[in-house]
C-alpha cells in the first residue's frame, strides 16, 4: 500500500504510535509537529518518516505545510488530525486564554487540516481523514469545558464533513480514546489519575498502540464504507 499517510502531533504519544503503525502497514508516512526540535530530529532519524513543523491553529501554515509535504512526497491521501493540547481548569477558574488555545489548536486544528487536504482528496475521489477526540468529549470531565467542547465538536465536524465527502470516495471518522499513556495524561496530578483509571473497567491505562490500531483500521481501502462513525477504544469506561 502506497498511499500517502499525514499525521499531526505525530512524533508522540498516539500520533507516534499511528505513524509507526501505518508506516509497518505499509503507508508512505510524514508527520507534523511544533516545538519539539529535538524529539522531531531523533524520531525522523530513527524511523525515517518525515517530520514537518508547522502550527495546526494556523490556517495559512496548514495550507503552506500541506503544499510542501505534497510538492515532496505527493497529495495527502490519509490525514490524521491528532494534534491537541489541554489546559485543564474548573471553568471559575478558566481564563481567555485557557479556553481559546485548546479550541483553535484542538478544534481549530481539525478544520484547518481538513481544508487544507480536502479540495485534493474531492478531485482524486479517494481520502481518509480520522480525527482523534477523546472519551471526554463524549461524557465530560471536570475541569475540561474547554477540551470537551473541541473534542465534542471534532464529532459533530467529523459527521458533517462525512455527509459532505462520502459521494466522492472519502470517509470521514473519529476515534474517541479513553486515558492513554501519554505525556498529556502524565501531567494529571498523580491522586486524580488513580481515581480516573479506577473508574476504567479494565483497570488501566490505553496503550498508544491500541488507539493506533484504530486507526489503521478506519483508514484502509477495506473501510470505505464506514463513515461518520466515532471509534470508542476506552476499556469500557463509556459506552455509547
Ligand atoms: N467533579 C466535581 N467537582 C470536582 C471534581 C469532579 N470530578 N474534581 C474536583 N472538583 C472540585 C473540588 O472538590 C474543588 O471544590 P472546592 O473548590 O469547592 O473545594 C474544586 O473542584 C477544585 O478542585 P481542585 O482542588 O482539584 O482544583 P485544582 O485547581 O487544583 O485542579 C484541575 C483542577 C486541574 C481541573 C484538576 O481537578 C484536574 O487535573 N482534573 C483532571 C482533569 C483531567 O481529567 N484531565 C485529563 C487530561 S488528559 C486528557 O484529556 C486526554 C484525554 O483525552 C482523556
Amino acid at each position: 500500500m502506497n498511499r500517502i499517510a499525514l499525521v499531526t502531533g505525530g512524533v508522540t504519544g498516539i500520533g507516534a504510535a499511528t505513524s509507526l503503525a501505518l508506516k509497518a502497514a505499509g503507508y508512505r508516512v510524514c508527520v507534523n509537529y511544533l516545538g519539539n526540535e529535538a524529539g522531531a530530529e531523533a524520531f525522523g532519524r530513527s524511523n525515517g518518516i518525515p517530520t514537518f513543523a508547522w502550527d495546526v491553529a494556523d490556517f495559512d501554515a496548514c495550507a503552506h505545510g500541506v503544499a510542501e509535504v505534497a510538492a515532496k512526497l505527493g497529495p495527502v491521501e490519509i490525514l490524521v488530525n491528532n494534534a491537541g493540547i489541554t489546559r485543564d481548569s474548573m471553568l471559575h477558574k478558566m481564563t481567555k486564554e485557557q479556553w481559546r488555545s485548546v479550541i483553535d489548536i484542538d478544534l481549530g486544528g481539525c478544520f484547518n487540516m481538513c481544508r487544507a487536504v480536502i479540495e485534493s482528496m474531492r478531485e482524486r475521489n479517494f481520502g481518509r481523514i480520522v480525527n482523534i477526540s477523546s472519551v471526554n468529549g463524549l461524557m465530560g470531565q471536570a475541569g475540561q469545558t474547554n477540551y470537551a467542547a473541541a473534542k465534542a465538536g471534532m464529532i459533530g465536524f467529523t459527521k458533517a464533513l462525512a455527509l459532505e465527502s462520502a459521494p466522492r470516495g472519502i470517509t470521514v471518522n473519529a476515534i474517541a480514546p479513553g486515558y492513554t499513556k501519554t505525556d498529556m495524561v502524565a501531567t494529571v496530578r498523580p491522586d486524580i489519575l488513580k481515581m480516573i483509571v479506577d473508574a476504567v473497567p479494565a483497570r488501566r491505562l490505553a496503550l498508544p498502540e491500541e488507539i493506533a490500531r484504530g486507526a489503521i483500521f478506519l483508514v484502509s481501502d477495506k473501510a470505505g464504507f464506514i463513515t461518520g462513525e466515532t471509534l470508542s477504544i476506552n476499556g469500557g469506561r463509556y459506552m455509547s
